[in-house]
């Protein structure tokens, strides 16, 4: 891709309605190499840029999910210990338990590859895959530190076979819900992106795209009630997810139109606490309905 508008072209070709700043963001990522870090709430198409990224380039998508307690070890590699433990066996019933035959126990064989891995092992081999480091707030800060020194050379040595070192980067997708704070080291590496709430206009783009048999004029209340909705303060505002969700649960409903009934009915699709929808019926559904 080698402009911003093509960008933008190669993902509504695929559904992804970005804006422009969200085009500038990607491109700069692949043309200067660097890793795009895309900050944002719940729900805003943080994920999906990454996906649809894979989808445009034709490169595989490798993910690694984020979580409290993740490691290197899961995020990395590990030894088959199972198939280990049984090629120790064989070799002992054999009674023939040369120095060679233990080496190939830690050979490349024997390792199982987990994400970070699989994305050096993938640009060592020339096929430069696209790696979503999805949620990366959720695990802790020792992660983070080894991720920065990965990201700096894209190489990993795994201490009984050697080194491999990817050629050219793999293309990095980094995301963050924002639950903590990434430190500045990391981000400093990256291209900066916080992905907002889309506006009206990009909302309801976003819904007669993914929902091509949408009415047009409901597609428009629904996305003027999202508005409505997102300037409540609530606990969770709802994101393009649950737009979409809420369009596709009106439909089945047979609802043509967005009136306080249906609103309230549907609640459930879009608010997901209690205390959130409380506060929806007391300040009355038809307020979010009557939005447009
Ligand atoms: N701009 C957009 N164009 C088309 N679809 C979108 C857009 N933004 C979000 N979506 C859709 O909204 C849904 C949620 O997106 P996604 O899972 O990427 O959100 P997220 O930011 O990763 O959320 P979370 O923080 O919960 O993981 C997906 O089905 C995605 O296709
Ligand atoms: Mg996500």
């Amino acid at each position: 891709m080698h402009s911003v508008e093509a960008v933008l072209e190669a993902f509504a070709d695929r559904q992804y309605v970005a804006d422009r700043s969200l085009g500038v963001s990607v491109y700069l990522a692949l043309e200067l190499g660097r890793p795009l870090f895309l900050e944002g709430e719940a729900g805003v198409g943080k994920t999906e840029v990454a996906k649809v990224l894979a989808a445009v380039l034709g490169s595989e998508l490798i993910r690694l999910q984020c979580y409290e307690g993740l490691d290197v070890n899961h995020a990395l590699y590990e030894w088959d210990y199972a198939r280990q433990m049984l090629a120790i066996r064989i070799i002992e019933a054999r009674g023939e338990g040369s120095h060679a035959q233990v080496a190939d126990i830690m050979s490349r064989d024997y390792l199982i590859p987990r994400p970070l891995l699989q994305a050096v092992e993938a640009a060592a081999e020339g096929n430069r895959p696209v790696l979503l480091i999805d949620e990366l707030d959720r695990a802790d800060e020792e992660f983070e530190a080894y991720l920065l020194e990965l990201l700096s050379d894209f190489q990993v040595t795994i201490p009984e076979i050697g080194t491999i070192a990817a050629k050219e980067p793999p293309v990095v997708v980094i995301t963050s819900n924002r639950t903590r704070e990434i430190h500045d080291a990391l981000k400093r590496r990256c291209i900066y992106h916080w992905v907002d709430y889309p506006d009206f206009d990009r909302e309801v783009e976003i819904i007669t795209t993914k929902i091509p048999d949408m009415d047009e004029r409901l597609a428009r209340q629904i996305a003027a009630a999202m508005q409505t909705l997102r300037s409540l303060e609530l606990f969770k505002p709802p994101g393009v997810a649950e737009t979409l969700d809420w369009a596709k649960a009106l439909r089945v409903l047979g609802s043509r139109t967005l009136d306080a009934a249906s609103v309230e009915d549907t609640l459930g699709v879009v608010l997901k606490y209690r205390e959130d929808v409380e506060r929806v019926l007391e300040l009355g559904p038809d307020r979010v309905a009557g939005g447009e």
